[in-house]
């Protein structure tokens, strides 16, 4: 059988995938493993190889779905969660000796790294003899959290292109958006967003108008305008670590309660529509959200197990 476009490849950018036929193919795959983990059916081909997860930033759902996916398919896995905390980072080490090093002492077959630098995932790949998959990296890029999240769109919708795609909440430091957003371009030309942000927080001025070159973008701080219209709301976060980081958690604190989506607000959305959130939320949903038909966020999550495994065995076996 023809081998995966990216076996053997590391997988660092959305920026990677430039046809349908590339997503195409890798859904097929999502579609066995959905059904292989429902059916509860041991389907091992990574057997004898090993993953490294390793891990500079919190995670919940990224990390654990990535072990979970690994095992599954029967690897063993060493998965690191407290990288700056608990191993040699501490102490001052590279990046670059970190990666040779895991390499060498775990006999790793594909490294998966989380870290707050943007161009972390491609460092790593340019000294790793194995790939690198990037578990979210900085504020730039979460490659796997677009493909979940694309998962979820097009099995939600049937489709991945013509659709209205509202981007909620913190899309100057938020990853997630920025990497789906790109994908959406990808999938389809009839794809339209609305990026929806207080002023503070609007996604940077360059990505907007380089996507801007590829589909029709909006900008708008109206959440409530947006609202029926939209097929696709996805809400975000406003990343409080980056405000720390830059010592503007006054600001942080006067963002964060910009945009809640409470049940009467769903109430004027579309029958069909989707909300989405790549989780943690703190405050963006409320929890009377959560058992409408429309609220999507914890199938999304589950699509990120199947989406990692196929993901790890197309890398692995192609
Ligand atoms: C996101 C991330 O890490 O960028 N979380 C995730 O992987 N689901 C979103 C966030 O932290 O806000």
């Amino acid at each position: 059988m023809k081998k995966s476009w990216i076996y053997k490849q590391s997988y660092i950018t959305v920026d990677q995938i430039k046809r349908k036929s590339q997503i195409k193919e890798l859904f097929k795959k999502v579609d066995v493993m959905k059904k292989n983990v429902e059916t509860h059916n041991v389907y091992e081909p990574l057997k004898g190889m090993t993953v490294a997860i390793l891990f500079y930033q919190p995670s919940t759902r990224t990390f654990s779905s990535f072990e979970a996916a690994a095992r599954r398919l029967g690897a063993y896995t060493i998965a690191i969660h407290g990288m700056t905390q608990y191993s040699s980072v501490a102490k001052g080490e590279s990046l670059e000796d970190t990666i040779k090093s895991i390499h060498q002492t775990t006999g790793a077959d594909a490294v998966v790294i989380r870290h707050p630098e943007n161009n972390s995932s491609e460092v790593a790949a340019s000294i790793s003899n194995v790939p690198i998959i990037n578990g979210g990296s900085g504020t730039k890029e979460h490659p796997t959290q677009a493909l979940l999240d694309l998962y979820t769109i097009y099995n939600h919708h049937k489709k991945m292109d013509g659709l209205n795609v509202a981007m909620v909440g913190d899309l100057l430091y938020g990853r997630t958006i920025k990497s789906l957003a790109k994908v959406l371009t990808v999938t389809g030309r009839k794809n339209k967003f609305i990026f929806v942000s207080p002023k503070e927080l609007m996604a940077p001025r360059k990505y907007v108008k380089d996507l801007s070159k590829k589909v029709k973008i909006s900008e708008t701080d109206n959440l409530s305008k947006v609202l029926p219209k939209a097929d696709v709301v996805y809400m975000t976060r406003v990343q409080k670590e980056w405000f720390e980081k830059a010592g503007k958690l006054d600001e942080y604190e006067r963002l964060k309660g910009k945009f809640i989506l409470t049940r009467h607000m769903v109430n004027t959305m579309k029958k069909k529509a989707m909300i989405m959130h790549p989780l943690p939320r703190v405050g963006e949903i409320m929890y009377e959200v959560d058992d409408d038909k429309r609220a999507k966020y914890f199938p999304q999550m589950r699509s990120g197990l199947y989406v990692r495994m196929a993901l790890l065995e197309a890398i692995l076996k192609g």
